[in-house]
Formats: structure tokens, sequence, C-alpha cells
């Protein structure tokens, strides 16, 4: 007998996405209508010019903003109609972020940083410590947990920020510029601990100006004029 095969749901399904900023008699749709499905364990970067939209495109793939139009659903769920409840439940567990100038609470060890990410999700103080210690031994950190951001090289305190983002277990990981403030060796040292975090299922989707970046990626796409398109 033979079984039908279903083609596996995209994680995400953006059908003429619209977002339009309002205020001081002034409107910005730095997105006019974006389309595009990216499945599961994909690894994507978006290219575009400054102000094209970028930032505000991985802001609503997080859960951080909703379209002002359009659909947008994450591993079945619209995120265009869900409650602020559902929204941080997603931020909480589903998805984690990378930025450019790393974010790290300059206060805080590394440990203490990547623990932060699991306060939203209320995880108890033994498995948030275990889980801590595992994210950063698996971005090579094991020994540097008690070290502050400050006694960092970049390269390691954008690896603390990955093992802030994984720790959760997302779904995905959205990265703003993620290499943007790294020199060449570091960039692409923080390139291969992605592309291993992909190889083990991860979803990326990188925001880049950096085409040694983009060229790493399993699809290359371009937010122009407010739309997204193929390179
Ligand atoms: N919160 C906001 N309020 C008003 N305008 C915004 C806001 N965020 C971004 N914009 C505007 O939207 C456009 C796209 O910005 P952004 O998404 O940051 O672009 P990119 O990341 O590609 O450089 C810009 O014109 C920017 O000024
Ligand atoms: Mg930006």
């Amino acid at each position: 007998m033979s079984t039908i095969e279903t083609a596996p749901q995209p994680l995400y399904v953006l059908t003429d996405v619209t977002r339009t900023y309002t205020g001081k008699g002034r409107t910005v749709t730095p997105l006019t209508g974006v389309t595009a499905e990216i499945g599961a364990g994909e690894f994507v970067t978006i290219q575009g010019p400054t102000g094209g939209g970028k930032s505000t495109l991985l802001q609503l793939l997080g859960a951080l903003d909703r379209p002002t139009a359009g659909s947008l659903v994450l591993a079945g769920t619209e995120l265009s109609s869900a409650s602020n409840k559902e929204l941080g439940r997603i931020r909480a567990e589903d998805v984690g972020f990378v930025f450019q100038g790393f974010n790290l609470i300059p206060t805080l060890t590394a440990r203490e940083n990547v623990a932060m990410a699991l306060v939203p999700a209320r995880t108890g103080p033994a498995e948030r410590a275990a889980r801590v210690e595992e994210a950063l031994a698996h971005v090579g950190l094991a020994d540097r947990g008690d070290h502050l951001p400050g006694e960092l090289s970049g390269g390691q305190q954008q690896r603390v920020a990955i093992a802030r983002a994984i720790v959760k277990r997302p779904r995905v990981l959205l990265a703003d510029e993620p290499t943007g403030n790294l020199d060449e060796e570091m960039r692409d040292e923080i390139l291969t601990l992605l592309e291993s975090l992909c190889a083990e299922g991860l979803t990326l989707i990188v925001v880049t100006h950096d085409s040694a970046v983009a060229k790493r990626a399993h699809r290359r796409l371009r937010l122009k004029n407010g739309r997204l398109n193929a390179v």
C-alpha cells in the first residue's frame, strides 16, 4: 500500500505583508506586500538598501510587532491576529534574536546574560542552570561563564549573544547584521557556528550587508521597494 506524502509545512508563510508607520503627519511604508515562505531548517539571508525595511521585517518575524495588513503565519499561528499573550509566548519560546551590537548587559556575567533569556518562559532554577551551561558549551565558551562582556572579545561577546538566543531552544534564530561589528576572522568563526546550529535543525534568517555572509546561505533574498525577492 502506498502512503501519501504531504509536503512539510513551511515554518513561515507571509502573504502580502504590509507595515506602515504613522506619526506626526508622516507615513512610512517600508513593507508594501511581502510574500514568501521559509522552510524549517533553512539558512536564508536578507540583503537590501539601508532603510529598506529589513529590521522592520525581522521584528514582524520575531513577533515583536504585527503587520498593518496581510498574513504572517509562524508554525501554524497567524501572528497578525494573535493576542499579546500569544506573541509573548512565541518570543519566549520560539524565537531567538541576535543583533549587530551584541546587546549584552554589561554588568552581568556571560552566564547571567544567557540565563536572562529563560526568565520569560519561567524555567525553574535547576533546569535553567543546566541549560545555560549547555548553551555556553555549545558556543565554545564553557570556561567563560564568569566573565563580564567587557572582558571578552567581540567574537566571544557575539557567541554569548548566540548562547542567549539558543538557550530557549527556539525554532528560528533571527539575526540583524550579526557580523557587522566583527573582523573577518571572527565573522568566519561566527558563521561557522551559525551553520553548525543550522545543521542541527535551527532555522536561520540573517540580515546582512556582507556578501561573504550571503554566499554561505541556502537562499538569498533581497528586500527592495517594500518587496522581498530572490537575489
Ligand atoms: N518605529 C518606527 N516608527 C517610524 N518609522 C520607522 C520605525 N521603524 C522604522 N521606521 C522607518 O521604516 C523604514 C525602514 O526601516 P528599517 O526597517 O529599520 O530599515 P533597514 O533595517 O532595512 O535599514 C525607514 O524609513 C525607517 O525610518
Ligand atoms: Mg536595520
